[in-house]
């Protein structure tokens, strides 16, 4: 627990960068990192251009796979996960385009995108560490509530609560927002080495308290963290209201 946003930002880039460094990466050998979109780490990527800027940390030998993407609006939208990767993190670190791996939420066949992107993971050797945010729901990912814990990379229709508080980013119209996804599932994310959640702000309080207080639930799918050898949660203190 930090005080603030910045204070959980900061240890999470930290975190990471030392991560990367410890395993002191190669083209042969890369450090495969799964990244999340949202608000929540928007503060962890700003600071890991700067250590990147800084010259602490390189990404020349670091693969990437992201959570999630929307699915029906087209890869340059600005408000699709493509775009506000490249826009909050890949465009100004020294990531070879080919290390990013993002789902294509507009493929011809999205169980044959789905399917795809599994392989990769695995042809990668598997996340060494996942970073991830959760929704109000308690969803990591677009693992929405009730998805099954054992749920690999699907599409997923989204719950009416996540598209109202995504519509904030679709000029507060919850008809522009899309309604489904193409998510990594629970468990390719419990399959990470490691997982690192980030979790900021008051409206995050109750997910918080119900995915770390109470059991593993399919309803806050956040909770299956409790299942992995290697989680860390870092959080500021308005998240942990409710603890
Ligand atoms: C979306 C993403 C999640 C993310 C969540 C929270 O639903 N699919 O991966 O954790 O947004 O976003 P924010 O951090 O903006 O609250």
């Amino acid at each position: 627990i930090r005080d603030d946003a910045n204070a959980a930002s900061a240890y999470v880039a930290d975190y990471v960068v030392d991560r990367i460094k410890a395993f002191n990466p190669t083209a042969e050998n890369p450090f495969v990192l799964g990244l999340p979109t949202g608000s929540s780490p928007q503060g962890v990527y700003k600071i890991l251009v700067q250590k990147y800027k800084a010259g602490e940390i390189s990404f020349e030998n670091v693969v990437t796979f992201n959570m999630d993407e929307y699915v029906g609006i087209p890869r340059d939208h600005p408000e699709s996960y493509h775009s506000f990767m490249w826009k909050h993190f890949f465009s100004h670190v020294n990531i070879h385009p080919s290390n990013v791996h993002i789902l294509n939420g507009n493929a011809p066949s999205l169980e044959a995108e789905c399917v795809a992107y599994e392989d990769a993971i695995k042809r990668h050797g598997g996340i060494d560490l996942f970073l991830a945010g959760i929704g109000e729901d308690g969803h990591i990912a677009f693992n929405e509530p009730g998805s099954s814990l054992a749920s690999r990379t699907r599409v997923k229709t989204l719950a009416y609560d996540t598209i109202l508080a995504n519509s904030r980013f679709f000029d507060g119209d919850v008809d522009k927002v899309p309604r489904m996804a193409l998510t990594v599932g629970v468990q390719t994310v419990l399959e990470a080495r490691e997982v690192v959640v980030i979790i900021l702000g008051q409206r995050k309080a109750l997910a918080l308290q119900r995915c770390i207080e109470q059991g593993v639930n399919h309803m806050w799918t956040l909770s299956s963290l409790q299942l992995h050898p290697h989680p860390m949660i870092v959080a500021d203190e308005d998240a942990t209201l409710e603890l």
